[in-house]
């Protein structure tokens, strides 16, 4: 099968879906890869080191007119006209966002959404949710210190000692357990909250105090185990009690990051106006959740705003600025659903017995299988 690496054209997206690594793999299993010029630039991959790794380079046309093409993020308008009829493809293609769907089930696209995988061991290796989060978790915390105008750890010097900063992370899934190591090796104190009370032991191990908010109800408690390893909306009763706890321990810290997220829905409010009015000039937020509407209601997508002397980031796509690291780890996950999707014959064969297969499958023959993953 030719299969097709298009260069990423959406405004700030460094990634790439194939590295050598990946492209030496797809090749020794007898297909031909198709990689757009320059397409992994940004990634600080080149052309020859491509063509080096057995792949072909060529125009967006040969990149988009393979019979798979592997994106990071689902195609424009544009670059849809690129794409064939009966195309496969396989990306990161946002299975909520049923215009896009049905955009590509119109083209008449097999396609693949790699975010619609099950939350399950065997799905752990193409989770590419879990391997941006965790790199944006990460940057999060590095952003927050750009901002801060002050040191992250505690230091004695000769002209005196400097306070560690305090951290709140909001939100302990896969990028707010990431923001939270990555904070303590920059030698912060943390603290962090999350629904799902799976977490607290997750947050203590590495070394941060659980925010606790008990549940009073059972329906508090049923809400707070979530789905599928996902966060469900927790009743007002639970958000109000949560609020005035992030209330209190946001007016003490230096910096607040949050990550959290519930499927397909709106980010949660978890830092309002009223709190941040009430933090320490200049301190930071970092808002995660930016791209699903922010867990701030002052947070800006992909802009920086200064609201009373607190500086709030609101980055939709941290982990396309770690771009070699990000694009490594997502092109392994790609390889990874390849294996499932690819006979060991090398033949293109969609097994809808196979859970992750079936979950991930958006559209097929000009219709759309999932509407909402
Ligand atoms: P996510 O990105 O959907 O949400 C981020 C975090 O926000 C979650 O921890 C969620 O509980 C939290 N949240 C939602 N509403 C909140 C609120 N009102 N207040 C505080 N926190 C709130 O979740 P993510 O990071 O994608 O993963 C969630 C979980 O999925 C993981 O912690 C893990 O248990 C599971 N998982 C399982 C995998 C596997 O077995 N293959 C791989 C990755 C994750």
């Amino acid at each position: 099968m030719i299969i097709g690496i298009p260069r990423e054209t959406a405004s700030g997206e460094s990634r790439v879906s194939a590295t050598p690594e990946t492209i030496r793999k797809i090749v020794n299993q007898g297909h031909r890869v198709m990689v757009q010029s320059c397409a992994g630039v940004r990634a600080g991959v080149t052309n020859k080191v491509y063509e080096a790794a057995g792949a072909t380079i060529g125009s967006a046309s040969d990149a988009f007119g393979a019979e798979l093409i592997l994106k990071v993020v689902a195609p424009s308008d544009s670059e849809l006209t690129l794409i064939k009829r009966g195309t496969v493809l396989v990306g990161m293609l946002n299975p909520f966002n049923n215009e896009t769907i049905a955009k590509l089930a119109e083209r008449g696209i097999t396609a693949f959404a790699l975010e619609a995988a099950p939350r399950t061991s065997r799905a752990q290796s193409l989770d590419v949710l879990s391997s941006q989060a965790n790199i944006a978790g990460y940057k999060a915390v590095l952003l927050a210190a750009h901002h801060y105008p002050r040191f992250m750890p505690m230091l004695m010097t000769a002209a005196g000692t400097v306070k560690a900063a305090r951290v709140l992370i909001l939100g302990a899934g896969v990028a707010g357990l990431q923001a939270i190591a990555t904070a303590k090796r920059l030698g912060a104190v943390i603290e962090a909250s999350d629904v799902r009370p799976a977490v607290k032991e997750q947050i203590e191990s590495l070394g941060a105090k659980f925010v606790d908010v008990p549940y009073e109800t059972d329906e508090e408690r049923e809400c707070a185990v979530g789905v599928g390893g996902y966060a469900r909306p927790m009743p007002a009763s639970w958000m109000q009690r949560q609020a005035q706890a992030v209330h209190e321990r946001a007016k003490q810290a230096d910096i607040v990051i949050t990550t959290a997220l519930i499927p397909g829905r709106k980010a949660p409010t978890l830092l309002s106006a009223e709190t941040v009015a009430q933090m320490k000039p200049g301190s930071v937020v970092i808002d995660l959740a930016a791209a699903q509407g922010g867990n701030c209601p002052l947070t800006v997508a992909d802009q920086v705003v200064i609201a009373n002397g607190v500086t709030i980031c609101g980055p939709t796509n941290l982990a396309g600025e770690v771009a070699a690291d990000a694009s490594a780890l997502y092109a392994r996950n790609l390889l990874d659903f390849l294996k499932l999707v690819f006979t060991k014959e090398g033949q293109f064969d969609v097994n809808l017995e196979d859970d992750i297969v079936a979950a991930c499958l958006m559209c097929r023959d000009g219709q759309v299988i999932r509407k909402n993953a």
